[in-house]
């Protein structure tokens, strides 16, 4: 057996079912296994690559990162925080920026910021709900788990956080009737990932959002994994027309390092004290000056158009699939962020794709689920929807 993946098996808490094959090298949107096999990535990593594997502008602003302090602590200013936090405001609804080092962590921030807001600025110490939604995945801390839809997640770990209550996803009279007065946070992925890569209905945000008006609640809105670009537009509410109170980002906001944040309006901010909440490594100047970087390449406008583009040509050979493939009945997503419905178990697509050398993933049981790099190409598109359908023909 390969050496790393017997380490793996012997030593590697068993907490993901991973392949046999060994990645060692990687290239634009093509992973190359310790056997040579290439791999389209139809994956990310998640929704972490949104640049691919080694782009220049990840690979310069590493090396410049690398020359000046990795690690200051939140204890001193550092310039690319600083500069990070205007961009990412100049560029959204938000006013403020904290900093975090993941989707769940940020997550997490985001509820305290919403308690801690309902008692200082509402003065209401009984105001301290949180209604998710079902099919929603917010992370594996113990808030985030709370906020998580699906009950094997939750389950095991009980008593996670108090005070969560779900609605049905794209539902406003259910979503009406969970929002009271004692809720102080509304958590939702304006298109949800895990869940099954299912965008909210056009007017359920703006109904989300008028019940939390009504309310005295805050709108989260997760764009762990559909925001950044992701969608085809920077951030995945805009085509909505709704802002939230606070928005969470992290997976691809770094190139692969690990990083969160969570917006906010200054309304939130204006809640929080120094000392009400810390993260050690959180916005250091090395993973923020990387961030920026990426950042600034995937908030471009003509990136984005771009990305929009071969993102309507995807959605055309998808949609071909369907049609040719009685084993997928529907498909659903935005930008490069799509999910197809399957008949079959949608594990055993992703086996099949991953024989011909396509690496992509499942949300649940019968949904497989694409997440390509950003900067994907149509010729690799078209790549990738042979390999699909090939495994899809393999499969049905
Ligand atoms: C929408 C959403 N929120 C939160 C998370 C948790 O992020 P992390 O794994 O970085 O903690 C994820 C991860 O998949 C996610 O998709």
């Amino acid at each position: 057996m390969n050496e790393t993946i017997m380490l793996e098996k012997q030593y590697v808490l068993q907490t993901y079912n991973r392949p046999d094959f060994v990645i060692i090298g990687g290239d634009g949107v093509w992973l190359v296994a310790d056997d040579r096999t290439r791999y389209l990535d139809g994956g990310s990593g998640i929704a972490v690559n949104a640049l691919g594997h080694g782009h220049p502008v990840v690979r310069a602003a590493l090396k410049e990162a690398a020359a000046a302090p990795i690690h200051l602590s939140n204890l001193y200013h550092n310039a690319p925080m600083a500069q990070l936090a205007r961009d990412l405001c100049e560029s959204s609804f938000a006013a403020r920026v904290f900093f975090a080092n993941s989707g769940s962590e940020a997550n997490e921030g985001a509820f305290k910021f919403a308690r801690k807001y309902a008692r200082a600025v509402l003065n209401r110490t009984d105001k301290t709900g949180i209604v998710a939604f079902s099919g929603s995945f917010h992370g594996r801390s113990m808030g985030a788990v709370a906020a998580t839809a699906t009950e094997k997640y939750r389950a095991p770990f009980e008593p996670v956080m108090p005070g969560v209550t779900f609605a049905a996803f794209n539902n406003i009279a259910s979503a009406r009737a969970a929002i009271t007065k004692k809720t102080c946070a509304v958590i939702v992925e304006p298109v949800q990932g895990e869940g099954g890569v299912t965008p909210a209905d056009d007017d359920f945000l703006a109904a989300i959002r008028r019940r939390c008006d009504e309310t005295g609640a805050l709108l989260i809105f997760d764009e762990v994994q559909c925001g950044v670009g992701r969608t085809g537009t920077l951030w995945a509410h805009e085509p909505f027309g709704v802002q939230p109170d606070i928005m969470t980002v992290a997976k691809p906001l770094a190139g692969g390092l690990p990083m969160g944040a969570i917006l906010m309006t200054q309304a939130v901010a204006d809640a929080i004290q120094p000392g009400d909440h810390g993260s050690t490594f959180a916005g250091g100047p090395f993973v923020s000056r990387v961030a920026r970087a990426v950042f600034s390449t995937l908030s471009q406008a003509e990136f984005l158009a771009d990305v929009r583009h071969r993102s309507d040509y995807l959605e055309r050979k998808l949609r071909w699939l369907v049609k040719h493939h009685p084993t997928v009945t529907d498909v659903r997503g935005r930008g490069m962020m799509w999910g197809l419905l399957t008949t079959v178990p949608a594990a055993n697509i992703v086996a099949a794709a991953q024989e011909q050398g396509l690496l992509i993933l499942s949300a649940g049981a019968n949904v497989v689920r694409l997440l390509p790099p950003l900067v994907i190409s149509e010729a690799e598109i078209d790549v990738l929807t042979e390999k699909l359908s090939l495994a899809l023909a393999e499969v049905g």
